[in-house]
């Protein structure tokens, strides 16, 4: 496709929002670069197909330092601070290196009981209401992985909401001063956490990870932590919710599939595959910046910081990787889906978002023999942006 032609997506308006999949899958028959204008306003490349976005996923050229983006971009930083997500090797090498040494299997594994015991707790709030009517998304999608992250981080149970507003609005606000004031919010807050946490260290991740230090002595600053803190606790807040949302209404609207997995949960772990693979929570991933001209598919994209994104949403329902990849199969095992990205940056909460999906969705199932979607699909409101795919309510019925 020629590059001169910019795709206006902001202009698809809510058509867009609902369902992108068909728009990039139109783009991706033209070819696997697009000049396109973000809702957000910005203007980028997106990335579509499985191969090209795969390959993109880990192209060193392609920078996550925001040092390396074009000073005309107008965009800000989905988790502010210097953590792994913003870096570049060798400084991603070390921060995560030192991240990992702490957000161990053993810890992930330990939280199990917790957050069997805190689903438990939420399904009975919502199952003691005398209408037989909840927003699923209130009830459990959102508050499940909220408290569990806060949890592991050791975040006090009285500060969560103040979290709720803070990464909702320093990642979907429209008002740039709105997203500033959440962020600096934030700093000041970790800020205390971080030194209470000094004084008086818990069995928390975030002890843990102050006291870390390697084989080399090396350890994570002030700064550091503060960043590796607010990552975690945007990235345990905003995309876990989506998986347990998305699977379910993937599973409402495919009966069939619903039945096969009630019959046979032994079918668990695949189907959590095949949803993240069919409607996964985050449509592109964070932001890449090009430091010097790439080609793809027969298009240069400048040097000089500009703006790549990878349409994550499209490279997972390609159908050169994907046999009839419109349709939800739990059956599939999807092996190689991208919803987790691919390369050095692959996502760390992985066997945590994994081990909360399943929790979630088996515990929900087993406890509403009758659950059901309260609303006509078409009319759930969908979360704006390109980042994040999922409703933002989600009336059930039971
Ligand atoms: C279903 C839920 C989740 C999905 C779909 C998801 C998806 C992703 C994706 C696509 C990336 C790569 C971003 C990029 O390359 O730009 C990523 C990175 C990351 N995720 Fe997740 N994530 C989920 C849950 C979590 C949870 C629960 C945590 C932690 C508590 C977490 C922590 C991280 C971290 C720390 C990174 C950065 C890794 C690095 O830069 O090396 N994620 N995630």
């Amino acid at each position: 496709m020629s590059t001169d032609t910019t795709v206006d997506l902001g202009a698809l308006g809510e058509d867009f929002v609902r369902n992108p999949y068909p728009v990039y899958a139109e783009l991706r028959t033209r070819g696997p670069v697009h000049r396109i204008r973000m809702p957000e306003e910005a203007d980028a490349w997106l990335v579509v197909g499985y191969e090209a976005g795969r390959a993109a996923l880990a192209d060193p050229r392609l920078s996550k330092e925001w040092r390396n983006a074009s000073d005309s971009l107008t965009l800000s930083s989905v988790a502010a601070g210097s953590h792994m997500l913003n870096s570049d090797p060798p400084r991603h090498t070390r921060l995560r290196k030192l991240v990992a040494r702490e957000f161990t299997p053993r810890r992930i594994q330990e939280l199990r009981p917790r957050v069997q015991q805190i689903t438990d707790e939420l399904l009975d709030a919502m199952l003691a209401r005398p209408d037989g009517r909840a927003d699923l998304v209130d009830a459990l999608s959102f508050p499940l992985p909220m408290s569990v992250i806060c949890e592991l981080l050791g975040v006090p149970f009285l500060d969560r909401e103040r979290f709720r507003t803070w990464s909702n609005d320093s990642l979907s606000s429209p008002s740039r001063d709105t997203r500033r004031a959440a962020t600096e919010a934030v700093s000041g807050y970790l800020g205390e956490l971080l030194e209470q946490k000094r004084q008086r260290p818990g069995e928390d991740l975030l002890s843990a990870l102050i006291r870390t230090t390697d084989e080399d002595g090396d350890q994570l600053s002030s700064g550091e932590l503060m960043g590796t803190a607010w990552l975690l606790l945007v990235a345990g807040h905003e995309t876990t919710v989506n998986i347990i949302s998305n699977g379910v209404l993937a599973l409402l609207r495919h009966p069939d599939q619903l039945s096969a997995l009630r019959a046979d949960f032994s079918l668990l772990d695949d189907a959590i595959e095949e949803m993240l693979r069919y409607d996964g929570p985050l449509e592109t991933p964070t932001y890449r910046f090009t430091t010097e001209p790439v080609e793809i598919g027969g298009t240069v994209i400048p040097g000089g910081g500009e703006l790549v994104l990878v349409a994550l949403a499209d490279a997972d329902r390609d159908p050169a990787r994907f046999p009839e990849p419109d349709r939800f199969d739990i059956h599939r095992g999807p092996r190689g889906h991208l919803a987790f990205g691919h390369g050095i940056h692959y996502c760390l909460g992985a066997p945590l978002a994994r081990m909360e999906a399943a929790i979630a969705i088996r515990t929900l199932l087993e406890r509403c023999p009758e659950l059901a979607l309260d609303a006509h699909p078409a009319a759930l409101a969908w979360r704006h942006g390109m980042l994040i795919r999922g409703v933002r309510h989600f009336p059930v019925r039971w």
